[in-house]
């Protein structure tokens, strides 16, 4: 099993060091119990106006809703996805209460989705987001209405060997995770401006 964890700069959560996208899954079963706990992690995200614009299609290895998926995925995720036991469409309804955009929803789908990795981690379950899938195939088969935007493809499950992996993909799976500083990302002043924090 490969762990590539966050060589972090400053002091960090053991569930955020330790999470990463891994493609290789164990043939794992995961209990129904730890996948209601994820949409329940998903549930209690923040979003804008409590509009909570998330909606999930879920499917089980060996389901037709997991077959429909998979059926989605571009050729590249193909080759590693389907070795995970769920694979979900997260799903942003685009418009508020008032059937006006919401400029905020693909950002709270996202914050659900970040909620729940976390979940998935203290279960010892990683997950993988994919914007490598067809959405307009997605809204057909599983009859999405206008007004709802498939935004990725998520697998979650246990880690497996990279060695088990098609042989393209395992270079990536082992290379250390890298990050820009984060001092590059925080800005005072004006944008662009370093932060005296760090
Ligand atoms: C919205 C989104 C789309 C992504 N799409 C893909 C994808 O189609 N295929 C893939 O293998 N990884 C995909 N990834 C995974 C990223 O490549 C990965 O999160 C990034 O390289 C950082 O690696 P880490 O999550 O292991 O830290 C996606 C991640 C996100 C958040």
């Amino acid at each position: 099993m490969d762990t590539k964890i966050a060589s972090n700069d400053y002091p960090l959560h053991e569930l955020l060091k330790n999470r990463w996208s891994p493609r290789a899954f164990e043939n794992k079963f995961i209990k129904p119990e730890l996948v209601r706990s994820l949409f329940e992690a998903a549930r209690w995200a923040p979003s804008s106006s409590n509009i909570q614009p998330w909606y999930f299609i879920a499917g089980f290895k060996g389901d037709d809703t997991y077959e429909s998926i998979s059926k989605t995925l571009v050729e590249f995720n193909l080759l590693w996805a389907t070795r995970a036991p769920l694979l979900f469409v997260a799903v942003a309804r685009e418009n508020n209460n008032r059937g006006e955009p919401n400029v905020s929803a693909l950002y709270d789908l996202g914050q659900a989705v970040a909620l729940l990795t976390v979940q998935a981690m203290a279960e010892n379950l990683y997950v993988h987001q994919m914007g490598g899938f067809d959405a307009e195939k997605a809204r057909e088969l599983f009859e999405i209405p206008v007004g709802y935007k498939p935004a990725t493809v998520v697998a979650v499950g246990y880690m497996g060997h990279s060695s088990d992996l098609h042989p393209n993909l395992l270079k990536m799976e082992v290379a250390p995770r890298e990050r820009r500083k984060a001092s590059e990302s925080v800005f005072s002043g004006k944008f662009g401006q370093e932060s005296k924090i760090f």
